[in-house]
């Protein structure tokens, strides 16, 4: 599907049609979108049973998923359904296994142990996650790839490298273009790793492994405030101030990101390295543009694409495999880089879908994913602010104090400005205290000593909810254990992606 400019339009024509019939025949057949997998996270403070959420993955037909380790309990939920797996090796594990004994040793425990009939079909390692991402001052730009090619010839020796390669997801912030030339073509790798990523890629194209890169049109917006047009961040091809870039025009700013890393790519002569997509979505609450309309808006026309097999301009035709992020919702995520964080799910925490989206591509948008079948929760009841206290002149402060202190513990995100439970008056500071309380309750698997905050809280059996804002109950599931040290961030494109758009 390669070829001249003018070639591709008629090119397209032919694409389109043929996209149609297979997402008719792919709809028939209940498969996903080609191509198309997902991110299980699985930093919750209660965890839904892993074989629940394998079976919510294959009731909506997904054949691809990734995690980001290679935790036995996620790994025996996948266990039989054939799906293929990304596992991942840690950035905290990732200066161990420089040492090959240490490689050698992690294949063995977490590719080999899987791999015979009704095992994990294990078909990616991510060694790292977006390892050189500036928040991290080069901490892992050393270890990385002797790390990657020591897992990757453990994975060759154990037999498995014919069918499991290995590979490194980056963040969008290591390439960028430059300020005074804006656009997808002069994209380069980021100075600090340029040397880096040439290696990386040229070792992963040696091995047949493709590259893979996170990229978030949110982010864009998140970051870029009011400067970065909204309708940029999606695929409707009607934004405003589109970019032009020689005799390409880009409409919006996952096919200007996806080419400024092909461009890096051209610069260091493999500019025809497979590329993956390993995260790419959009959150539902956290911040006033993380909405389920717009998450709607953003998956649509993301899943019409993938489907219509359209790929970038400077990659015409292409199929793209992309992992969506995330799978369900992570109330245990830092919300370093934004509220947002612990809201990434097409699915709850408890795996009920948010908004329509038509995972088979085809075009429709008001077809609910299927929800988790069989999640067990805990008993109806919440904790809330007993009604004898009057929080108005909480003039100890004891109210506010107790308030904080759930939070610290719990995801209190829903309460922000803008946020489902927030502004707008959604809640008073009475329904505020109660939800913080109620959030700490039900994370702590509603153990009596959860609700009791130096006697300022009750258990009531009438549900708390008001209005948009949902207390939730918990799942039955088994609480998470700490979050390891480096913990998953996922934080922004933000640089390469405001470049392209200035
Ligand atoms: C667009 O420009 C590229 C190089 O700048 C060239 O290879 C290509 O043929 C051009 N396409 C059209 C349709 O002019
Ligand atoms: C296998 O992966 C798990 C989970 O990520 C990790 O805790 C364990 O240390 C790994 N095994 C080896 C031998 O490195
Ligand atoms: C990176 O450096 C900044 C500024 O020096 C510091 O605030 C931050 O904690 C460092 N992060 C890591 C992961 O070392
Ligand atoms: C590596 O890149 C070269 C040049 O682009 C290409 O010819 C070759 O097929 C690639 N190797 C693999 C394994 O993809
Ligand atoms: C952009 O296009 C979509 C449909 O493709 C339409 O619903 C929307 O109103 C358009 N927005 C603008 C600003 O033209
Ligand atoms: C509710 O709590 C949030 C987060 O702690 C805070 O920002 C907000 O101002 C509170 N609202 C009221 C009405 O107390
Ligand atoms: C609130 O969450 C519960 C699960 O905890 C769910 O059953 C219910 O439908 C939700 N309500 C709304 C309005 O989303």
């Amino acid at each position: 599907m390669r070829g001249s400019m003018a070639a591709t339009a008629l090119g397209l024509r032919v694409l389109v049609v043929f996209g149609v019939v297979v997402t008719a025949a792919a709809a028939a057949g209940g498969a996903v979108v080609d191509g198309l997998g997902v991110n299980w996270g699985t930093m919750s403070t209660r965890r839904l049973p892993p074989k629940v959420v394998a079976r919510l993955l294959t009731d909506n037909g997904f054949k691809k998923v990734k995690i980001f380790d290679a935790d036995e309990r996620t790994l025996r939920g996948l266990a039989g359904t054939g799906i293929e797996t990304m596992v991942a090796v840690p950035n905290d594990m990732l200066a161990a296994v420089c040492d090959y004994d240490r490689a050698r040793a992690w294949v063995k425990d977490n590719v080999t142990r899987y791999a015979f009939d009704g095992g994990v079909n294990i078909k990616f390692v991510a060694v790292g996650n977006e390892p050189f991402l500036k928040a991290y001052n080069g901490s892992f730009d050393r270890v990385t790839v002797p790390a990657l090619k020591n897992i990757q010839r453990a994975l060759d020796e154990a037999g498995h490298g014919g069918a499991v390669k290995a590979t490194v997801p980056v963040n969008a912030d290591v390439y960028d273009s430059p300020p005074d030339n804006p656009v997808p073509s002069a994209g380069r790798f980021r100075a600090d790793v340029a040397g880096t990523m040439a290696e990386l890629a040229s070792f992963l194209n040696r091995t047949g492994a493709p590259l893979t890169v996170n990229i978030y049109p949110f982010l864009s917006l998140y970051y870029g405030g009011d400067d970065f047009p909204l309708d940029y961040a999606f695929f409707d091809g009607n934004a405003t101030s589109p970019v032009v870039d020689g005799n390409v025009t880009y409409t919006n700013v996952f096919d200007a990101n996806f080419d400024t890393l092909v461009s890096a790519l051209r610069k260091v002569g493999l500019g025809r390295l497979p590329v993956v997509i390993g995260e790419v979505g959009w959150p539902t609450d956290g911040d006033r543009r993380a909405t389920p309309a717009l998450a709607r808006r953003f998956y649509g026309g993301l899943l019409r694409r993938l489907a219509a097999r359209r790929g970038t301009p400077l990659r015409p035709g292409a199929r793209i495999e992309a992992y969506l992020f995330g799978l369900i919702d992570e109330d245990a995520k830092s919300v370093a880089p934004g509220s947002f964080e612990r809201h990434w799910g097409i699915f709850t925490f408890d795996g009920r879908p948010k908004f329509p989206l038509d995972l088979h591509g085809g075009g429709g948008d008001r077809t609910m994913p299927t929800p988790a079948a069989g999640v067990e929760y805990l008993p109806r009841r919440w904790c809330v602010l007993n009604p004898n206290v009057a929080a108005a002149d909480d003039d100890d402060g004891r109210v506010a104090d107790n308030v904080a202190y759930a939070c610290s513990r719990a995801d209190c995100t829903p309460l922000g400005y803008g946020c489902s439970c927030g502004g707008g008056g959604a809640l008073d500071a009475r329904g505020n205290a109660s939800y913080a309380f109620n959030a700490y309750y039900q994370a702590q698997g509603q153990v009596e000593s959860a609700c009791d905050f130096q006697g300022l809280a009750v258990v009531v059996d009438k549900d708390a909810s008001q209005g948009t804002c949902n207390f939730s109950v918990q799942v039955v599931g088994s609480p998470a254990p700490p979050p390891p040290v480096a913990a998953a961030i996922t934080v922004g494109a933000v640089l390469a992606l405001l470049l392209v758009l200035v």
